[in-house]
């Protein structure tokens, strides 16, 4: 893994989803008005969340499950709902935070939350591990590397997403960019959905995992696209 890369990016995610969008991303992940873009943003994310939800078993009953990066905990506790005991870890202890006083009391005991790096190695293994648009910030070979990471703990299938690179997320990407550093949110690194699953084949540490489903929701503002990685 490129150490300066993930490790500085990490460090401006946690700063960026503890502090600067902590406030904003309580209310995106609400129900509260939002404005029409980010409407649109919640829309996508509620799109994708089913998405996600849609290809794990319906029943999660004696399932671990790690939700890697689960910000407020919305799809953590639809899993737990549905049997699982899952582990819910993000590197933002406000939104940590946020996720444990939202979990509804009677999921309290299947979910345990975590502050830190979804690879931290004292997690354990788990059947299942999801990642919606916790690795979007990173570069390709961090995502790889951090699926890698992800996969030598998973039993059955790892769920991510990523940001597909597409002239409107191009553009957007361009326009961020002209904004001074200071001001702006971490870039959303987008990578050629081919160009990813040829790193993600080639991958030594993903020989036990084939790539199976995989889907693009585009509503708005908000473009990611799913992939599934079912073990062999
Ligand atoms: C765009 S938010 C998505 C949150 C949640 N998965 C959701 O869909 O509501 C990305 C989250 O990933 C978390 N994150 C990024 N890198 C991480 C890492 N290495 N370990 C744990 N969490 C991470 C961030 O702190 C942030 O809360």
């Amino acid at each position: 893994m490129s150490a300066a890369t993930y490790s500085e990016r990490r460090g401006e995610l946690k700063t960026y989803f503890d502090r600067t969008a902590a406030a904003a991303w309580a209310r995106l992940t609400s129900d509260a008005p939002v404005s029409g873009i980010r409407a649109t943003v919640r829309a996508g994310r509620d799109a994708m969340r089913a998405t996600l939800l849609g290809w794990l078993p319906a029943d999660l009953h004696g399932c671990r499950l790690l939700d890697a990066g689960c910000g407020t905990g919305a799809l953590a506790v639809e899993a737990a709902r549905r049997g699982a005991d899952v582990t819910a870890i993000d590197l933002s202890a406000t939104l940590v935070g946020l996720a444990r006083e939202r979990a509804p009391r009677d999921l309290a005991g299947r979910i345990v939350f975590e502050v830190g790096d979804m690879l931290a190695p004292g997690l354990g293994h788990f059947d299942h591990v999801v990642g919606m648009d916790s690795l979007i910030h990173y570069r390709s070979h961090d995502i790889v590397d951090v699926v890698c990471g992800l996969a030598a703990r998973t039993g059955t299938s790892l769920l991510f997403t990523f940001a597909p690179r597409t002239p409107a997320l191009s553009v957007m990407h361009a326009v961020g960019r002209l904004f001074p550093r200071g001001d702006r949110a971490p870039a959303i690194e987008p990578v050629g959905a081919r160009t990813l699953t040829r790193l993600l084949a080639d991958a030594p540490g993903l020989a036990g995992f084939a790539q199976a489903r995989t889907q693009r929701i585009a509503t708005g503002f908000y473009t990611s696209q799913a992939l599934e990685l079912v073990r062999r």
